[in-house]
């Protein structure tokens, strides 16, 4: 778990140091002179603290100085273009150079080029850099990797700006390449939609919302506007994306991934990946990727982070193991192994999952990490080894872990060299997981530039990556509802707007965002420094006028204010929109036991509903899918946001207001029960589906109808494709981006039972008023394959059913024939 305790860093402050000799590296000479290695650029940074006066921050400092620093902001900006249309991937073997500097290096260096450090070992008592204690990590422990933003950590300042995260990645690395192994360090953050650690970087709605969009081009997008604003900070590495699949909706972190179907979430992480990492070994606005969590973690049997999961082999190969093949194929650079348990059997340790599944069946290739502290947990949490030494050896001699995010100590070194020296661990073990590392340090160039780009900064938060951003959130927004076209709201419509969310930036965004967990309360919308707006300011914006606002329920859905004036304010409106959030959180801090809502906020609702004329519209901008039990049937209009990010509270109010018309859909199941909380769309057809809102189900404003399935052959061979199109037909008088998800349901799987749909292909087409568009598919029939019990791929001969836009009213279906041969 991460450490929230602020200041628990050993290290007496002994004073802030500005420094600037010039260093060589003097380990190998590279063939081409090293670009900027001997000097940091200069980034002028105001109300810098300079001199040696510590001044100690107080032990518990929640409310950090924002950062007066802004990015430039230029309105749009070109980079020089590289090649992207090839994959771009970790090899097998080592560069010649990289060789050389892995011979080079002593069991001590190259022990510590395994260990990643939290950066708020790097700070002293004031929440600024401590030159001594980066200096003497370095020194002494030879660390190779450091992770994380300082506002996590007790770091001044509450959010950085790229200048002044620039000048401490510098400041670091400068110190990395004159101590210790002399290697420049390789830093890793979670930029996990756009770089959300940097202050002015746009941030893009959650991850969930960009699998509602099903159109890839937005992770696409959120990758590569992510990845320049990341290495702008001077960073290389983002622990980004998930490829876990939502399996059990009480789990704290689905927002951070691509929802429950495995092939949408291949998709998704695919091209984030592309946008991520591009052409990485040349392109120096790029970051390496790191798929995670390796594997099977998204499915908690309690539904609380971390808790074990048990996932039958099958099942793994079916669902879970498809999006990080996917992500293999992509070229991702890096993996991080998953917290906790599999199958009784922990994940850090096992060889099954980190050697022979991973590396031989997977052929990954490139560096794999430990998520937080996993090493230690071996003995001091999960009792499955003695102490330090049995747990880095059985992760040592099992697996192929590269790198141990150990966070706060060098213990994993220590007993590496000591395993080695014993000879219980060979030096090559050692010497193929370092020159792992070293490979991936000259393929993002740091071996050669090691500091931040100074010409990106002025880029991050450009109002070109802003409309991006605006346009992830618009296509993100699901309408479930609208009986009575009670939406979109017409401007003349008097209209009460109740609920907490509704005023407030962070809520919209959630964790991952300015801190860990989120925007904290305290801060409101001042950590956001006008990056972004609130729903409130976004309606505002298109009607132009005051609000009629009542927060009514914090975002918790506790009362904040008397029941009887919200309905006095209700009966006197035309329309009421309740919008439900939930308090940003993630992982433990996110643990919870029930998705009932809270009785407060419920009763608003009810209240409104029965005692009242006026239609309610139930706005949804929550972290997981919360009950609603009676209220679907009470409000007329429903629309889930999911959290739609900083930019998406004008996106809300687009939609609101019908200046756009929605164009998303449920990339999940929305239960309507807690015992529905691990039931997803492809569960066996004999399976009662009967959830609040099915995968795949939404609408926009239009009238869509789909007309003429056709197929070029009804008969379905191996090696056969064939070719599925379907006409829609816009009737309505918006434009309308429209998606068409392709399902297939196998009528009889002979021996294992068939699934109720699956996902196989989507598109997404704009359609102007009147006008009518083809949507071409394929079908391959190794597309229909499943796993066996004995962890085959086959595929059984039968009838299929293909059907476009399952469970939605507008669903059309067509009839063919698979044959095994
Ligand atoms: C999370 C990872 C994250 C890491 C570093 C862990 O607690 O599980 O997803 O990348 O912290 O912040």
């Amino acid at each position: 778990m991460k450490s929230l305790v602020f200041f628990d860093f050993i290290w007496v402050l002994i004073g802030v140091n500005g420094f600037g000799s010039v260093y060589n590296s003097g380990k190998v000479e590279f063939s081409e002179k090293p670009l900027g290695y001997k000097e940091p650029p200069i980034i002028n940074v105001i109300e810098a603290s300079d001199g040696n006066g510590a001044t100690c921050l107080p032990n518990y400092y929640p409310l950090q100085d924002y950062d007066p620093m802004n990015p430039k902001s230029v309105p749009t900006y070109n980079l020089p273009k590289y090649d992207e249309s090839f994959r771009v991937g970790p090899n097998l073997e080592l560069d010649p150079d990289v060789k050389i500097l892995l011979d080079s290096l002593t069991l001590e260096e190259k022990a510590g080029q395994m260990v990643q450090i939290q950066v708020g070992m790097f700070l002293g008592c004031d929440g600024l850099i401590n030159v001594t204690a980066v200096e003497a990590i370095i020194d002494e422990w030879k660390i190779g990797s450091v992770f994380e933003a300082t506002q996590n950590h007790g770091g001044r300042w509450n959010i950085n700006s790229p200048q002044r995260f620039a000048n401490l990645s510098n400041t670091i690395q400068s110190i990395a390449i004159r101590k210790g192994s002399k290697i420049p360090l390789i830093w890793g953050l979670d930029t996990i939609r756009g770089a959300n650690y940097v202050k002015g970087a746009t941030t893009f709605p959650a991850p969930v919302n960009i699998a509602a969009t099903f159109n890839p081009i937005h992770a696409y997008n959120s990758g590569s506007i992510g990845a320049k604003d990341t290495r702008a900070a001077g960073v290389h590495w983002a622990y980004s994306p998930l490829a876990d699949i939502n399996r059990q909706k009480l789990w704290s972190r689905n927002f951070e991934n691509f929802g429950e179907d495995p092939f949408l979430v291949g998709q998704m992480v695919y091209q984030n990946i592309k946008g991520l990492q591009g052409n990485y070994k040349l392109d120096r606005s790029k970051v390496a990727a790191c798929i995670k969590h390796f594997i099977g973690y998204s499915d908690p049997q309690n539904g609380k982070d971390r808790d074990p999961t048990h996932i039958p082999l099958q099942e793994l190969a079916e669902y879970f193991i498809p999006p990080f093949k996917k992500a293999i194929d992509a070229g991702v650079a890096t993996v991080m192994e998953a917290f906790g348990q599999l199958n009784g059997q922990s994940i850090a340790i096992s060889k099954k999952i980190l050697r022979n599944l991973l590396r031989d069946q997977l052929n990954f290739n490139g560096t794999l990490i430990t998520d937080w502290g996993e090493v230690n947990a071996q003995w001091e949490r999960y009792f499955t080894a003695f102490d330090i030494d049995d747990s880095t050896f059985q992760a040592l001699s099992n697996t192929s872990i590269d790198m141990s995010m150990t966070a706060d100590d060098i213990e994993y070194a220590n007993s590496t060299i000591n395993l080695v020296k014993s000879g219980k661990i060979p030096i090559s073990r050692i010497n193929e997981s370092v020159g792992r590392i070293l490979q991936l340090k000259k393929d993002l160039g740091i071996l050669q530039t090691p500091y931040s780009n100074p010409s990106l900064i002025d880029t991050v938060g450009s109002a070109q990556d802003v409309e991006l951003a605006r346009n992830a959130a618009r296509e993100s927004i699901i309408l479930l509802k609208n009986d009575c076209n009670v939406l979109p709201i017409s401007k003349k419509d008097k209209v009460l707007f109740v609920g907490a969310a509704l005023d407030s930036i962070g809520y919209i965004t959630g964790a991952w965002s300015v801190h860990w967990q989120g925007a904290t309360e305290l801060e409101g919308n001042d950590v956001f420094g006008g990056y972004g707006e609130s729903i409130l300011d976004g309606i505002k914006k298109i009607t132009g006028d005051s609000v009629n606002y009542i927060r009514g329920y914090n975002v918790s859905g506790f009362k904040v204010d008397d029941y009887d004036h919200i309905l006095q304010l209700a009966r006197k409106a035309d329309k009421v929109v309740f919008c439900l959030g939930e308090k940003p959180s993630t992982e433990g801090i996110g643990d919870i036991d029930t998705l009932s809502m809270a009785r407060d906020q419920y009763e608003a609702v009810k209240n409104v509903a029965e005692q009242t004329s006026t239609p309610i519209i139930l706005l949804l901008a929550q972290n997981r899918p919360f009950l609603l039990g009676e209220l679907s049937k009470s409000a007329c209009g429903i629309i889930n946001a999911n959290l739609p990010g900083p930019y998406g509270g004008l996106s809300v109010a687009e939609i609101l207001y019908g200046e756009v018309s929605p164009s998303a859909r449920q990339p999940y199941t929305y239960p309507k029960f807690d015992s529905q909380a691990q039931l997803v769309y492809y569960t066996p057809i004999a399976n009662n589906y009967d959830p609040e809102f099915s995968f795949g189900q939404g609408m926009g404003y239009n009238n869509i109808s789909y007309s003429q399935i056709t197929v070029n052959s009804t008969d379905l061979r191996p090696g056969s494709p064939i070719s599925i199109s379907i006409t829609a037909t816009n009737n309505g008088k918006w434009i309308q981006n429209e998606p068409a998800l392709m399902f297939t349901t196998q009528k009889v799987k002979r021996e294992y039972v068939p699934e109720r749909h699956r996902l196989r292909s989507f598109r997404k087409q704009r359609i102007l008023p009147g006008e009518s568009k083809t949507f071409k598919f394929s079908l391959s029939a190794e597309e229909l394959s499943f796993i066996d019990e004995k962890l085959d791929s086959v595929t059984s001969e039968g009838p299929v059913i293909i059907t476009i836009n399952a469970f939605n009213k507008n669903s059309m279906s067509t009839l063919i024939y698979l044959h095994e041969r």
